[in-house]
């Protein structure tokens, strides 16, 4: 029997690899990589190392065993059908007979066409039989502290999203959520709308960053349109550029404005300030 977190060698899965290490035996730990030495510190530890790729399904045969807990991480490759790539570790854990399969999932608000693949994920998963838990997970602080260099640039928090508010955490509040629920008791059928303590506008970032930096640093609301432009002008792909303008519509509906307050339960701490993100984003 193992805790089996899959894209651990992405940004969310290495916190929930590196949380899980302070809880539980590293050699209770399989992390399933795509590119083995990119886990080279994991296996130094002791946490073993499945190879495995959610458009292979061979790859997944006899990885997973009766017992495990699994977390399954949402993929990022938009274009090649992630209910697809998700439903290749569904039926892996259905044939094993794991005693619990864990998703990374969208908050059940959001409307904007990023959900359409959790919600088919949670279907699948739900159709399954299998003991699941949905982590509905909110946005990420990271998604904007990890792009500050054009906001620095131009003095200018460019987004779509008006005067809507985003209650985003960090990547490591959601991956201490993911902790409690692979080490924790209970939490099988369970749906958790994991979101931060604080919801913010990108008007209060703006000002946030301008506190920090000593710079003033405006927030410029565009269109949705506008926004897509903007995005597929830096480099996006047309696709995912209207996929991320969308979110901001969202977000400008409240659409991402988490209240439940499950995140923090689950952590057992108060979810991480996005200005505590923004200083460690400006000494990075
Ligand atoms: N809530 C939010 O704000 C937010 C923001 C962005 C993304 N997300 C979602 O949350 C997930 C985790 O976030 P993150 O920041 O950790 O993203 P990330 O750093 O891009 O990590 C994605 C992980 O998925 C793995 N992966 C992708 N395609 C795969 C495949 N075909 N087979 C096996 N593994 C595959 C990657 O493997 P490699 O390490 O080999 O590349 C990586 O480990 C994302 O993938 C995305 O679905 C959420």
């Amino acid at each position: 029997m193992s805790i089996v977190v899959t894209g651990a060698t992405g940004n969310l899965g290495r916190h929930v690899v590196e949380q899980l290490l302070e809880k539980v035996p590293a050699d209770q730990i399989t992390a399933v990589v795509r590119t083995p030495e990119k886990a080279a510190d994991f296996a130094a530890k002791g946490v073993k190392i499945a190879v495995a790729d959610y458009n292979a399904p061979e790859t997944f045969d006899g990885l997973l065993a009766a017992g495990d807990k699994v977390l399954l991480v949402s993929g990022n490759e938009f274009d090649k059908g992630r209910p697809g790539q998700h439903q290749v570790v569904i039926d892996a854990a259905k044939a094993a007979g794991v005693a619990l399969l864990a998703y990374t999932s969208a908050p059940g608000t959001l409307s904007a066409a990023l959900a359409d693949d959790h919600r088919a994920t949670e279907k699948a998963l739900l159709a399954s039989g299998l003991p699941y838990a949905l982590l509905r997970n909110g946005w990420y602080h990271e998604n904007y502290t990890e792009n500050l260099a054009p906001v620095l640039q131009y003095s200018a928090v460019t987004q779509a999203a008006g005067a809507g508010r985003v209650s985003s955490a960090s990547r490591a509040d959601y991956a201490a959520a993911a902790v409690a629920v692979l080490t924790g008791e209970g939490h099988e059928s369970k749906t958790y709308e994991l979101g931060g303590d604080v919801a913010w506008s990108f008007a209060e970032y703006a000002a946030e960053l301008s506190a920090q930096t000593g710079k003033e640093i405006a927030y410029n609301a565009v269109s949705v349109e506008d926004f897509t432009g903007i995005l597929a002008g830096a480099g996006l792909p047309a696709p995912l550029a209207s996929i991320l303008a969308g979110v901001d519509a969202s977000i400008e509906k409240g659409e991402l404005v988490v209240s439940s307050g499950d995140l923090s339960r689950l952590a057992g701490r108060p979810t991480t300030p996005l200005a505590e993100a923004i200083t460690a984003a400006l000494k990075g």
